[in-house]
Formats: C-alpha cells, sequence, structure tokens
C-alpha cells in the first residue's frame, strides 16, 4: 500500500535510537553512496552518536516514521555558521516509494523550524546516486556545483520560513 505524506510523522531522534541508526549507517547502499565508505564499528559509532546528540545547535537528527511507529529513514542537518549540510537515508525495505522525497521535504521543514536564521542548505552526493539526484530536483534544491561531487543547494528566503 502506498503511504502518503499524512501517513508519515518526523520526531526528533532519542537515545534509544542509537542502534537503529548504527543499523542503516551500516547499510552497503548507505556506505557506497557515502563520501567515506569504509564500515563503522559499534564503538566508533556510539561515540559518534553521543557527541552528536549533545550538541543540537550544530546537529539536529531526525526519524521519520509511520503513525505506528515503524521507523523508515533519517535525516541530519549538520550546521556551520549559516549553512547546514543534509545527509539522509531510507530503509531498504521501504526504497523505491517516494519516501525519500516525502523525508527530505519533511526534514527541510522541520528544521526551518529549529534553525530561523540559516541560509543555505546542500546536499553533496556522489553523481551515480541516481536515486538522490532525484529526491533534491523534487524538493526544487538546485545543482550549484559538478566536481567530482554534485552539490544540491536550497537558499533559504523569508517566506519559506514558518513560524514556530
Ligand atoms: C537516496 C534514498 C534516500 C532515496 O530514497 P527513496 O525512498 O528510494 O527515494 P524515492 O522513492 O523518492 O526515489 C527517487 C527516485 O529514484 C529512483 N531510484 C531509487 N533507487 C534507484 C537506483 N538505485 N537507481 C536509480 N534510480 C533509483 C526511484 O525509482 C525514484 O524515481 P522515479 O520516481 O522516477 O521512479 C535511498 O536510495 C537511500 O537511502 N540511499 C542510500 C543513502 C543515500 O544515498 N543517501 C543520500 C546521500 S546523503
Amino acid at each position: 500500500m502506498k503511504m502518503n505524506k499524512e501517513d508519515l510523522v518526523l520526531r526528533e531522534v532519542c537515545l534509544d535510537d542509537c542502534k537503529l541508526l548504527f543499523r542503516w549507517a551500516n547499510d552497503s547502499q548507505v556506505r557506497k553512496n557515502s563520501l567515506s565508505s569504509e564500515i563503522i564499528s559499534w564503538e566508533t559509532h556510539q561515540k559518534w552518536f553521543n557527541e552528536k546528540v549533545k550538541q543540537p545547535e550544530h546537529c539536529q537528527i531526525f526519524i521519520l516514521e509511520t503513525k505506528n511507529k515503524t521507523p523508515i529513514g533519517q535525516i541530519r542537518f549538520n550546521r556551520d555558521g549559516t549553512s547546514v549540510k543534509i545527509s539522509y537515508s531510507v530503509d531498504t525495505i521501504f526504497r523505491g516509494q517516494e519516501l525519500g522525497t516525502i523525508l527530505v521535504e519533511k526534514g527541510t521543514e522541520a528544521i526551518l523550524k529549529t534553525w530561523q536564521d540559516i541560509t543555505v542548505i546542500a546536499g553533496i552526493i556522489k553523481p551515480e546516486n541516481i536515486a538522490s539526484k532525484k529526491v533534491f530536483e523534487r524538493n526544487n534544491f538546485i545543482l550549484t556545483s559538478k566536481d567530482c561531487c554534485l552539490e544540491y543547494r536550497k537558499v533559504i528566503k523569508n517566506t519559506d520560513k514558518i513560524e514556530r
């Protein structure tokens, strides 16, 4: 059955999500599409996760799930000044159903509420990552750089900002 935007909820990450994010981080397609492709150890992941959740002013992670709490995917925003980088993934069993497109749409809405002063959101992907190219294009991100990796950017206008 096709899932719609209305059937899905985006929530903030919590400490109990550490294992879930570990499983997703080591998914073979996620590692292949990542700029650093080595497998991540549980110890490295735990340390990384604990650092990230301690710094909500620099990093925000959200989980997309169904209304009965089946996890679908994750989206992470890392902030540097007023620029933000996106990294996201959909669980392998839910790919190809436009859920990546919904994840980036809902994630972008959420981060604009959380960080109201940001000016640019960007995603950097490998050129062969066709699924992600489509996801960014469908969310009106603009291709701005085509070196070894592609950079998709969304410049935030005041009209994009949503009241808290
Ligand atoms: C990128 C990703 C999140 C896309 O999620 P998704 O839910 O499958 O995305 P969508 O269903 O919205 O698919 C987007 C389009 O890509 C297509 N697509 C999906 N996988 C594809 C593949 N391996 N090769 C080519 N096209 C693919 C889909 O068919 C769809 O196109 P269509 O609607 O024209 O048929 C998912 O593939 C993923 O988790 N990949 C690993 C992590 C990753 O690459 N993250 C992005 C980098 S930060």
